[in-house]
């Protein structure tokens, strides 16, 4: 087979010399190789045959900075101290109390994953803190979002146009992030992708944090199980925890179906839920820490479980 595939090319050469310089290229190669059924992919630097399977090129974990981002393509959640910049104009101002926010987990010299960053404060404010690698997390397309189902919203009536819509406004956020990265020299690393299922190649972080993103989710409980495999020690959940006046785990529904305008939360838990969740999962809760935060100029209660990892978690 081969030796009539050697006999083809140098036929097809010799009708047409214009073939040899086609020839001599890689794609020249690779067509040879092909006509003789040989394996045709190349080492890039030596440009020759590499025989066997082609090799496993896995896509890059963490996103490029994008290279120019014009200051209206952002939406800032944060506010932040930007030098250069002076404070942007978020909603959430915890530029005083961030320790308080992620219940004082220790941050200095250890690896931190934050899991739904936004416009990234928090990641940030754990660079500051000395973390040594610090990684953020957030959605990568808006259709991974789920929202209550008012039937008369772009939501229901057009999913695939609402989506759209939705990743064009989650970019903004991603602007903002990468607007203030630059400005604070940030050397984090972001990924986007579906928080359900981290790729797991991502590994195991020393802490992992979660705040004000659950109770933006259908399914909760799933995605604590899914951030939870990523830390190594500490899990800090940043939640709000309605004062039921009852001890039991209670799941507290936040639709309510004369608010279309709030159709992006679902649902509060009692305490008692998160120390079921955390204990099945390998981890119990160490602290929490409950304390007042400024959300467009307002107070607003959160509380930041501390979850230990008390077992590993199986490879
Ligand atoms: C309210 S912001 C919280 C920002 C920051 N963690 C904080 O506490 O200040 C919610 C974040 O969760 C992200 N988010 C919402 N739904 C998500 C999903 N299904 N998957 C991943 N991230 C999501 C949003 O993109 C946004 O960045």
């Amino acid at each position: 087979m081969l030796g009539q595939a050697i006999f083809e090319s140098i036929d097809v050469i010799r009708r047409n010399p214009r073939k040899i310089v086609r020839a001599l290229t890689p794609r020249g190669v690779r067509t040879f190789l092909e006509i003789a059924g040989a394996p045709h992919h190349y080492d890039r630097k030596s440009r020759s045959p590499i025989s066997g399977p082609p090799p496993h090129r896995p896509r890059p974990l963490f996103v490029e900075s994008p290279k120019r981002i014009r200051p209206e393509d952002c939406y800032w959640y944060h506010v932040m101290n930007l030098p250069r910049f002076g404070p942007t104009p978020g909603e959430w101002d915890i530029r005083e109390n961030f320790n308080a926010y992620v219940g004082n987990v220790p941050l200095a010299g250890r690896t931190v994953l934050d899991v739904g960053t936004a416009s990234g404060f928090l990641s940030f404010s754990a660079e500051s803190a000395g973390a040594c690698e610090v990684v953020s997390f957030d959605i990568d397309t808006g259709d991974r979002q789920h929202l209550l189902p008012f039937k008369d919203s772009l939501y229901c009536r057009d999913h695939a146009a609402w989506a759209e819509e939705r990743t064009a406004f989650f970019q903004a956020w991603k602007n903002a992030y990468w607007v203030a990265h630059r400005a604070l020299r940030s050397r984090a690393r972001a990924l986007y992708g579906d928080i359900y299922r981290l790729p797991p190649e991502l590994g195991t972080f020393d802490v992992v944090i979660c705040c004000a993103v659950l109770e933006h989710l259908s399914d909760p409980i799933r995605a604590i199980a899914s951030i939870a495999r990523h830390a190594a020690d500490h899990l800090v959940l940043g939640v709000w925890i309605p004062d039921l006046g009852f001890q039991g785990p209670i799941a507290w529904f936040l639709g309510e179906a004369d608010k279309p305008q709030n159709d992006s939360v679902f649902w509060a838990y009692s305490l008692p839920v998160y120390r079921h969740v955390l204990t099945m999962l390998g981890f119990e809760i160490e602290s929490t820490l409950t304390a007042d935060f400024k959300f467009r100029e307002k107070p607003m209660t959160r509380t930041a479980i501390v979850a230990k990892r008390v077992s590993p978690h199986p490879v």
